[in-house]
């Protein structure tokens, strides 16, 4: 479905109640189908192509998005199961400088290759980073386990998820 059906289906929705639904800290009522999955809404109808598709079927994590502070694949959600919460997408991700501290151990790490796997990588590091500052090895392996990457080899994106760690943890004090 392209940007313009979609409109035309939004408008013979305004009669049903409205998504009420917060995205990146921006609270906004939608009127879509609440039917579509979540990864679509995001990146068809909100223009937010920062969440990936790949898989479609929960396994690779290219989708990954936070709602209410989880980490979820937007692949399995449709838009009436995330009415009333709070979704985190990559677009939402900022720190001081232009990129969070996230992004830019990735960089330095060479965290990534293509970059698809990349958006969805980041969310699920800022998830295992909340849950723990300071991650064992082993941690940061379960922490990405439901992530995938066809080109790193997985050591670039553990070294920056290492470093992401000293450097958020160095900000909070
Ligand atoms: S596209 Fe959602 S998990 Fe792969
Ligand atoms: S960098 Fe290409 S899939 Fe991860």
């Amino acid at each position: 479905m392209d940007m313009r059906e979609m409109e035309d289906e939004t408008r013979g929705r305004k009669d049903a109640p409205p998504l009420r639904i917060t995205i990146n800290g921006d609270y906004e009522e939608y009127y879509v189908d609440p039917s579509m999955r979540l990864v679509d809404f995001l990146r068809d109808y909100l223009g937010m192509t920062g969440t990936k598709i790949s898989c479609e079927i929960g396994r690779c994590g290219a989708c990954s998005v936070l709602v209410d502070e989880v980490l979820m694949n937007a692949c399995l959600l449709n838009v009436y199961q995330v009415a009333g919460k709070s979704i985190q997408t990559i677009e939402g991700l900022k720190g001081e400088k232009a990129l969070h501290p996230i992004q830019e151990s990735f960089l330095k790490d060479g965290g990534f290759q293509c970059g698809y796997c990349t958006p969805g990588m980041v969310m699920a590091v800022q998830a295992l980073l909340a849950e723990y500052p300071e991650p064992t090895e082993v941690q940061i392996r379960e922490g990405l386990s439901g992530n995938l990457c066809r080109c790193t080899g997985y050591g670039g994106i553990i070294r920056a998820v290492k470093r992401a760690a000293r450097e958020l943890r160095q900000v909070k004090i």
